[in-house]
Parts: C-alpha cells; sequence; structure tokens
C-alpha cells in the first residue's frame, strides 16, 4: 500500500538530482589571464629507438651500406652461378680511414648478368613504391673498367620491380661516386636489393646505397617524407635531439658525440645501437647508428618544421641503469667543449671553425639554438658536480642559453628530491621531469603543478606516456584510455604553463618490425604511417595552443577531476578566439553549460572531438583514424554554449571572441 508513494518521492529525488547535474556552469573568464604560454610549449622528443634513425626516418633503404656492422656481411647475401672462393673479399684499410675502414672487394668473371650478385635485405624488408623512382649510388674504385653494376629491387618471388646499370669509369684507382636512378613498376612492402655484376675485372664498393625519391623536401639522402609530414602537422614547438638514454651510452664509449655525426655520410663512424641489446626479449642485432640523421640534419628539420631545437648532451655519465661509468671531474673538459663547440656549430659566424663546417654543409646562416640539455635521466650528487661545471663554462660564455638539467628517471622518489631541491637552490633554468606511469597516476597528477614555485625554476615534461600494462612492457598498448588520461593530466600543464615551459610525449616513432620499447607515438611500416590516440591528443594540444591561460572554474574551484571532468581555457591572441578543452573520463555522458564573463563570444564556434566508448580502443594500419580528431559547430547562446560531454571524450571547444 505505501509502494507508490515512495517510488514518487524517489522519482522526485532523482529527477531533482538531475536537474542539479545538468545545471552545472563551467564559469570561463577570458579577459582573467593567469599565464603565458610558451610559443615552443608542445613539442616532440625523438630517440633513436624502436629503428626511429635508420630503418625509419632516415630513408636509406641498403642495411650495413659500409659493411661497418659487427658481421661485415650483415644484411647481406651472395648469389650466382660464377662465385667462387674469394671473389667477394672484405677488406679494411684502418690506418687510412678509421670512421669507414671496410669495403667490399669484388672479382668479378661474371659474362652475363646472372652469374654474380650480392643481395641486400633492407632493414626490415624494403618498401617500393609503384611509380616511384628510387635513387641508387655507390662508392668504387677500380684500376681499369670492366665490371657493369646492375642495380635492381625484386619481390620475394624475384620479380624485378624496377632497375638501373652503372658502368663505372675510371682506371685510376680513385675513390668515386656514380649514381642511377630508376621507377618502380610495383608496390611491395618487403622487397629486397640486388646488385649484379657483369664482365671481368675487380672493382671496390663501399656505401651501397638506395634511397626512394620521395624523402622530406626532395632532398637526395634525406629523411621519409611521410615521417616528417606527421611531425609538420603538429606544428611542434621543439625538436628533443637525440634522447633518451642513447644520449648515455650503455657505456661511455657508445654515448652520442654530435661531432661524429656531420660532415660527408661517408666518415661518419657507425657505433651499436644501445637498444640493441637492452631488451633480452626483443634482442636487435642487426641496429647500428649509422649518423645518416645527425646533428645538421636535426638542426635542419627543426628548422624546416619551425620548431625549436634543443639538443641534450651527455654530462660525462653512462646510462646508471647500464654501466654507470663517470668521467672524471679532472677530466671533463672535453665533454664541456663538446657543449660550447655545438653552440657555435648551431649559431656561430661562419669565420668560427664550427660555424664554417655548418656553411660548409649547406646551411651560412644560423640555427638560432637558444637551449641544450645536459645530461638525460642522470641523478645523484654525481650528476651535479658535473653539472656545476657545465653550467659555470656554459653561462659564462652564453649567457642567454637555457640549460634544462635532468631530475632523473621518477616524478618523486629520493632521487627526485634530492636533484629537485639542489636544483632549485641552484636556480637552474629548466628541469627536465619524466613520468611513465599507468593512466591512473596521470589523472590523479592533473594538479601536479598548481603548487609549484611559479618564480622559480621552470619545468620540462621531457618523457612522459601513460603506461597501459606497465613501465616498457612490450603488452603495453597505444589505447584510448592512456590518450585520454594524458589529455586530462595537460590540462594541468596548461593551466600552470607559467611553470610548465615544455611538454613531449615519449618515444616518438616505432617500426611496427622493429621496435624495443612500446607504447610509441607514431608507428610505421615500411610503406605507411599511422598517429595512434596519444598523437592525437598532442597534435589537438598544439594546435590548439594559444597564447595565454584564462581563468576556467566550476563551482569557484579549478576543473580537476570532480566529476571526472577535467578542464583549462586559453585564448589566441592572434586570431581572438577562446580555446576550452574538456575531458569526461567517466562512462556517462555529463552536460556542462559554458558561460563566458568578461568577453563577448561570436555567434558560433567549434567542437573538436576525440572520443571511444571502448577504452582499450587503438589505431592501427588498417582502422589508422579509428581514434582521430572530428569536428563539428557549435551554437553560442546568451554567450556560452551548452556542452554534452561523451563518455570517455576529449572536447575542445574554440569560439571566436568579438
Ligand atoms: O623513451 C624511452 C626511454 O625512456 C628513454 O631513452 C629514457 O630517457 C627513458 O628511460
Amino acid at each position: 500500500m505505501n509502494f507508490k508513494p515512495i517510488v514518487i518521492t524517489a522519482l522526485a529525488v532523482f529527477s531533482l538530482l538531475n536537474v542539479r547535474a545538468q545545471k552545472k556552469i563551467i564559469t570561463v573568464n577570458p579577459s582573467q589571464i593567469t599565464a603565458q604560454v610558451q610559443p615552443e610549449m608542445w613539442g616532440v622528443f625523438f630517440e633513436d629507438i624502436n629503428m626511429g634513425a635508420d630503418g625509419g626516418i632516415y630513408a636509406e633503404l641498403i642495411k650495413n651500406r659500409s659493411f661497418e656492422f659487427a658481421a661485415p656481411l650483415m644484411g647481406w647475401t651472395t648469389q650466382g652461378t660464377q662465385l667462387k672462393e674469394g671473389d667477394l673479399l672484405i677488406l679494411n684499410r684502418q690506418e687510412k680511414d678509421v670512421n669507414n675502414p671496410r669495403f667490399l672487394r669484388v672479382k668479378s668473371t661474371a659474362v652475363n648478368k646472372g652469374d654474380l650478385s650480392i643481395t641486400n635485405e633492407g632493414f626490415k624488408g624494403i618498401g617500393v613504391k609503384k611509380g616511384l623512382s628510387y635513387d641508387f649510388s655507390v662508392f668504387y674504385r677500380q684500376t681499369s673498367p670492366g665490371v657493369k653494376l646492375h642495380a635492381e629491387l625484386i619481390d620475394s618471388t624475384g620479380k624485378v620491380l624496377g632497375s638501373g646499370v652503372l658502368n663505372p669509369e675510371g682506371s685510376d684507382n680513385q675513390w668515386k661516386r656514380q649514381s642511377v636512378s630508376f621507377i618502380a613498376n610495383e608496390t611491395v612492402e618487403k622487397a629486397s636489393f640486388n646488385l649484379w655484376f657483369e664482365g671481368t675485372g675487380q672493382i671496390d664498393l663501399d656505401m651501397i646505397s638506395l634511397f626512394p625519391g620521395d624523402t622530406w623536401k626532395h632532398r637526395k639522402g634525406g629523411l621519409r617524407g611521410d615521417m616528417v609530414q606527421m611531425l609538420a602537422d603538429m606544428r611542434p614547438g621543439f625538436i628533443r635531439f637525440p634522447g633518451g638514454c642513447i644520449v648515455e651510452g650503455r657505456d661511455l664509449s657508445t654515448r652520442y658525440q654530435w661531432k661524429k655525426t656531420i660532415g660527408p655520410v661517408e666518415d661518419r663512424k657507425l657505433i651499436i645501437n644501445r637498444w640493441n641489446t637492452e631488451f633480452k626479449h626483443r634482442p636487435a642485432p642487426d641496429y647500428y647508428q649509422t649518423f645518416g640523421l645527425g646533428f645538421y640534419e636535426y638542426f635542419q628539420l627543426s628548422e624546416d618544421i619551425g620548431a625549436e631545437p634543443l639538443p641534450i648532451l651527455n654530462c660525462g655519465m653512462a646510462c646508471q641503469f647500464n654501466t654507470a661509468e663517470l668521467v672524471p671531474l679532472d677530466e671533463l673538459e672535453p665533454y664541456i667543449q663538446d657543449a660550447l663547440d655545438l653552440i657555435e656549430f648551431a649559431n656561430g659566424n661562419i669565420t668560427t671553425p664550427f660555424g664554417k663546417i655548418r656553411a660548409d654543409m649547406g646551411h651560412p646562416a644560423p640555427f638560432h639554438l637558444k637551449m641544450m640539455g645536459i645530461g638525460n635521466e642522470n641523478w645523484g650528487p654525481q650528476y651535479l658536480e658535473r653539472l656545476a661545471l657545465f653550467t659555470k663554462a656554459l653561462k659564462s660564455r652564453y649567457p642567454e642559453i637555457k640549460l634544462v638539467n635532468s631530475s632523473g628517471t621518477d616524478p618523486n622518489g629520493e632521487r627526485f628530491d634530492l636533484l629537485n631541491t639542489s636544483l632549485r637552490k641552484m636556480k637552474a633554468d629548466i628541469i627536465d621531469e619524466h613520468y611513465y606511469r599507468s593512466p591512473e597516476w596521470f589523472l590523479k597528477n592533473a594538479n601536479r603543478y598548481d603548487n609549484y614555485d611559479k618564480n622559480g625554476s621552470k619545468v620540462f615534461a621531457g618523457e612522459y606516456a601513460a603506461q597501459s600494462v606497465g613501465i616498457a612492457l612490450p603488452t603495453n598498448r597505444n589505447a584510448w584510455q592512456c590518450g585520454m588520461a594524458e589529455a586530462a593530466f595537460m590540462t594541468g600543464l596548461e593551466r600552470n604553463a607559467d611553470v610548465v615551459h615544455m611538454a613531449s610525449y615519449a618515444p616518438l616513432f616505432a617500426q611496427i618490425d622493429g621496435w624495443q620499447w612500446t607504447p610509441d607515438m607514431i608507428w610505421v611500416d615500411n610503406l605507411k604511417v599511422y598517429g595512434t590516440p596519444n598523437y592525437y591528443v598532442q597534435k589537438l594540444y598544439s594546435l590548439n595552443k594559444g597564447t595565454d591561460v584564462v581563468s576556467i572554474l566550476e563551482d569557484g574551484k579549478l576543473i580537476e577531476g570532480q566529476d571526472s571532468i577535467y578542464a583549462s581555457a586559453v585564448i589566441e591572441r592572434k586570431t581572438n578566439e577562446l580555446i576550452v578543452k574538456v575531458i569526461n573520463t567517466s562512462s556517462s555522458p555529463v552536460t556542462r553549460d559554458i558561460k563566458v564573463d568578461g568577453k563577448k563570444l561570436a555567434s558560433k564556434g567549434k567542437l573538436t572531438l576525440m572520443q571511444n566508448a571502448n577504452l582499450n580502443a587503438v589505431n592501427s594500419f588498417s582502422n589508422a583514424i579509428n581514434l582521430s580528431p572530428k569536428e563539428q559547430t557549435l551554437a553560442v547562446k546568451n554567450n556560452g554554449v551548452a556542452l554534452s560531454l561523451q563518455p570517455y571524450s576529449f572536447n575542445i571547444v574554440r569560439i571566436p571572441m568579438k
């Protein structure tokens, strides 16, 4: 008998709550500026991990082109009816050429093409595109002409996909270079490369090279156009380079040394890549750093896409997870000199020694380097001692260059506390924080910087990524749960742009058959590239960076997870627009009215939305834009907008102001 009234009461309470929930208002005041956004705020982190450089963005298609890998013929096989013992020899001219000592000597008695050849498997096969031209080149020397070279791409059945012929000239036994281009007649993801010999004679070969014709800006020997385009599309504020642990090396002998990465590519001494053996479950014995993408190309790339270069240098410490070798303090001078010389290489007048090298390489104008990192993930008093010496030398010569200092590997704990406290006492310009953490950590830490000292050292969130399973585990996925958590966390970076001056997701690239570390922002195979949900989150922040952070509150409070909602707002002075980012991290739809005070809005704006009801959703080569931004028009009413925030959604509202 009492049943009916109870139901009515329950319903009444429910609808009252519902009305109250629907009435929640987010108040934005574009006239209340709380911080300025640095122009370089959202950048990218590049490291040669996961075949990011060799086999990746560096477009060379021939693996072990100069026979310098540990096994000189790694990546190569030999074949032919006329192949006899001693016909193919590896010679070493170490006394004359320490950087590129080995070359191949071919003694040919091949009557026909088909009698003797060498075949290269490429990095993970060779991607070939129908209609595209391929540039084959080789260094050779001979005492008399006689051996013709047939370069060809073939598929797995041996079908020729394109070929070119060289008739090496000269008999002076001096090294020369010849090249030929040819067009491919088919698209094949995993082709290989044959070099056939025809004729009788002896010829020495080195730097056997093949590049696709669609490199970035069509530069010969350049970078993979589609991979660079993905970066250019983000309009990143900076490029951190070359890492990452690769800066440190497993030991000091394999640390990154920028001076060995400039000048002619044939003189750049390759080294084994430190990620070659790092993970036992993913050995990569054929992973080397040829430095075809060296420091000149890095500066040029940064300039091309309008990003500030942010080089990170070794501070006299090898990776502390590996050998942890230290350079004695009284022997640190060459390391410091490397840092000073890099500034000269980037910015120096062409009359200076390193400025001249830059000019000779084709760039007389300076690259306008403004900042530099000393050390990657280094920690402990040993780091502080070495950093102090670097800082003194660099600041006395180049006070205008901002220095980025390491806070170690983790965003908390004893190591972090020691460095964070000490670096702030030392008045560090910028402190580099890294966090590879769970999606939950990112949600909980959206307020991390709210109480940081606004007048002290600035923060560079230099490496971060939500890990779906656990740090660097091979089962991690670039799932929407991670991208969404990063988007929510980034509201805190944006809100505190007076503390956080720069941020970059890490790592950047991964080759589908050649990765060591996951998750990664952009995945590639030999022909294609796709951005993960994390890529689109980064891109959206960068494209909607704005110039000034403005006040955004709900019930007078910052929006940092109440009802699973996160929000931040900026204005863009150039276009006079308001940009509001709102993330709904709950499984239910949520409504919010955005009310704008202090400025008049135009009658309509735009909503950019990333959403998926499945937190495990990912992008893939076959569904590359499964999770990607979609745009729609938004009507402005009463100087605000009514937002229906879909479950698990990242929403960007952009409205012109009057
Ligand atoms: O991004 C991958 C690695 O993670 C970096 O090389 C290192 O700095 C960090 O530990």
